[in-house]
């Protein structure tokens, strides 16, 4: 089955509303006419509206990097799906090992957030990944194993592009260190397997499991080689537009790159 990369750039707890616009409009330009890929831009909640703005008419779609479970209520500083859906997100972030390592994410508050995300609409972007620990003891595929039968324990899916996979090993995220290709793979291979195992070949086969860690216009051609690799979620090299264009049009010629 053929899937559409997804180009997708967490900008984490970077850039003030004014910079998120300015950012998003660059990216906007740089990325028009580009066919072979999907792309994606999770800004802070406070930038949102202001992107979402700035996006209008051009094909890049807007996450968010985090949401609630409940619909609304006494949850001071916290942000629904509802919320979401009204700054213009299609998207949104959930359980990245940031989340999971400082703010107490568990697999139990992940699958909530993703039965209240798909409830409204929302795509979520499902992170899971090992620490170091965890690979070096040889732990990985067990890991994944537990994060995705408990983030998406009876998640009810209607079609495999309701959902996307993003696979990022917590040792690979902000450190330099990418995962070989062919780690990578193996991992996006097993969460393929697993994926069929909860929703069957067709719908595991449409949905769409992104890399993410130290992903880099020089590195992003060689993983999206890998037939189970759709895809990269992109935290540092998608602050600057021109990078992240770059790795966006990864899958055009050099001279499509300069222009
Ligand atoms: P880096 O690309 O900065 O390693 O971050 C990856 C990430 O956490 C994306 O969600």
């Amino acid at each position: 089955m053929e899937r559409k990369p997804l180009i997708a750039g967490n900008w984490k707890m970077y850039k003030t509303p004014a910079e998120s616009e300015e950012a998003a409009r660059r990216l906007a330009e740089l990325t028009r006419g580009l066919t072979g890929a999907d792309v994606l831009v999770a800004p802070a909640h406070t930038a949102l509206v202001l992107v979402s703005r700035a996006l209008a008419g051009s094909d890049v779609l807007l996450g968010a990097q985090n949401l609630h479970w409940e619909k609304e209520g006494a949850f001071t500083g916290e942000i629904s799906a509802q919320m979401l859906v009204g700054s213009g997100c299609s998207h949104v972030i959930i359980g990245h090992s940031e989340r999971r390592q400082y703010f107490g994410e568990t697999d139990e508050t992940v699958r909530r957030r993703v039965e209240a995300a798909l409830e409204a609409g929302l795509v979520p972007i499902v992170c899971v990944g090992e620490t170091l620990e965890e690979r070096k003891s040889g732990d990985t595929l067990k890991v994944l194993d537990k994060q995705i039968s408990g983030g998406l324990k009876k998640i009810f899916l209607k079609d495999g592009h309701s959902l996307v996979v993003a696979y990022e090993p917590v040792w690979a995220i902000g450190t330099g260190l990418t995962a070989t290709p062919q780690e990578a793979q193996e991992a996006h291979a097993h969460i393929r397997k697993r994926l069929a195992g909860l929703y069957g070949e067709t719908t595991a086969a449409a949905i769409r499991i992104l890399y993410g860690g130290s992903v880099k216009p020089e590195n992003i051609r060689e993983l999206m080689a890998r037939p189970d690799i759709d895809g990269a979620l992109v935290g540092g090299a998608s602050l600057a537009p021109e990078t992240f264009a770059r790795i966006a049009r990864f899958g055009e010629t050099e001279s499509g790159l300069s222009t």
